[in-house]
């Protein structure tokens, strides 16, 4: 469990060393979804035993789903048995916890499913929009509603049952609303297909193949069409790679921490996902992929070793591919010589925090350049940061970012309300003592 308050110092020796980040949570979530519909039993090895993907897998449990750990001491490595696409109707409702993922992807399975059920979550999750899966699950026929305080949010109260099959043109580049809907559509009679105005991770896709669902991607990338009423779902053996999403704070922090040489062991490379590096590399970080193999999803080790960076601008087709990495991101460009400008990323004003809100205050707080737009920022980086007492806002990314900053800025740096850490990264805060002891 993460402390609440976390400390940090300027890490003056660099970070050295190698490190091997917790599984992928968007593929763990998936991996829980689909093995617990699944007929057979299935080895997972390196679930994100994160409480976000904890939650997920409890959901699956109370669906009828087994899961069973040989080695108490190694809780990422299981059995999963499926229901053989004949789920139970759960005796409680369903905690999703601090997860919009759990949430939404969840709620495309159990609109399609012939028993009542209820996703509650905690009240960051509680404030986040659901309309966006509501509005294309109700197109199918779906009874699906928002019984939240805030209007259009959680909890969620579904009362599933058969669909209709449907082509949605996502309003936004989601990947969790495009996988609520192909999940759905999974278990619904004839085509469902999905259109994304941009490219978004593309696990749920190779899950599919993965598990044996029938499913297209068209030569773009931009449309997916899953083939419904799927009659079986078959248990196969999975090791997830290591979250890029949490690799990011370290590729950030070696980066901008003087004297650093770190390598980063098996890191999920999928190209929907990889976009940080680019970005980084762009910047002027010294970074080399080595050992890059594919087992379905691409993984690989990343060598950063510390190295000058100067400003960029942000691709607007970038967005979607390094979106939780933004807040990192920030941090880095306020290290970098020149200006930094990220635009067209409203969508961070609906994650965990108001993300452009809580990574400009933070940022600013540290003594950082930063001007806040509507769906972005321009940092103007290279004037040296100070540590400075900052709230995470119950923020994992926030937390786990700017305590980053804090390695590199002169004096001290604590980040409050740290808890939420463990939605993502359990034993971060071993990986940083480890690093800097
Ligand atoms: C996720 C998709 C992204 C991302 C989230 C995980 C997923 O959200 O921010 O952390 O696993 O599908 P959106 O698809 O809503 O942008």
């Amino acid at each position: 469990m993460s402390s609440d308050r976390i400390t940090v110092s300027r890490a003056a020796h660099g970070l050295r060393g190698e490190l091997t980040v917790p599984g992928d949570k968007s593929i763990s979530h998936r991996v829980a979804i689909l093995g617990a519909l699944a007929a057979g039993s299935m080895q997972v090895q390196n679930y994100l035993c994160s409480e976000d993907c904890l939650n997920t897998l409890r959901a699956m449990q109370q669906l009828g789903a087994q899961v069973v750990i040989p080695d108490a001491s190694r809780p990422q490595n299981f059995t999963l048995t499926g229901t053989a696409l004949a789920p139970t109707a759960p005796a409680r409702d369903i905690d999703c916890g601090n997860s919009g993922t759990g949430m939404r992807l969840m709620a495309g399975v159990l609109a399609a499913l012939p028993f009542k059920s209820k996703l509650y979550g905690d009240s960051s999750l509680c404030s986040r929009p659901m309309k966006r899966i509501i509005d294309p699950l109700a197109l199918m026929g779906a009874s699906l509603t928002a019984c939240g305080e805030k209007p259009g949010c959680a909890p969620l109260a579904i009362d599933g049952g058969k669909l209709t099959a449907i082509h949605y043109d996502l309003p936004m580049a989601s990947a969790q609303v495009k996988s609520a809907v192909l999940l759905a559509g999974m278990l619904t009679e004839g085509t469902t297909s999905v259109h994304q105005p941009a490219l978004t991770r593309d696990h749920t896709e190779r899950l599919f193949a993965h598990f044996g669902i029938p499913c297209a991607v068209s030569e773009d990338g931009l449309t997916i069409t899953v083939q419904g009423a799927v009659q079986r779902i078959t248990a196969k053996d999975i090791t997830i790679p290591a979250d890029i999403s949490s690799a990011a704070f370290w590729m950030v922090a070696a980066s901008i921490v003087p004297g650093s040489e770190l390598l980063l062991r098996h890191v999920g490379l999928n190209p929907t996902r990889d976009a940080i590096i680019t970005v980084l590399k762009r910047m002027g970080a010294d970074i080399t992929i080595v050992n890059r193999t594919d087992a379905g999803e691409p993984y690989g080790d990343i060598l950063v070793r510390t190295a000058p960076l100067h400003g960029t601008v942000v691709e607007k087709h970038e967005i979607p591919n390094l979106i939780d990495e933004i807040p990192v991101l920030a941090v880095a460009a306020a290290f970098a010589e020149g200006v930094t400008s990220i635009r067209n990323a409203a969508e961070l004003r609906v994650k965990e925090s108001d993300r452009i809100a809580t990574v400009v205050g933070n940022l600013q707080a540290m003594g950082a350049t930063v001007t806040e737009y509507p769906d972005g920022m321009d940092i103007t980086g290279g004037t040296p940061l100070h540590g400075a007492t900052m709230d995470s806002y119950g923020d994992h990314r926030i937390a786990m970012g700017f305590l980053m900053a804090g390695l590199a800025a002169e004096g001290e740096t604590t980040l409050l309300r740290c808890t939420n850490i463990n939605t993502s990264y359990p034993g971060f805060e071993e990986h940083l003592s480890s690093l800097t002891k």
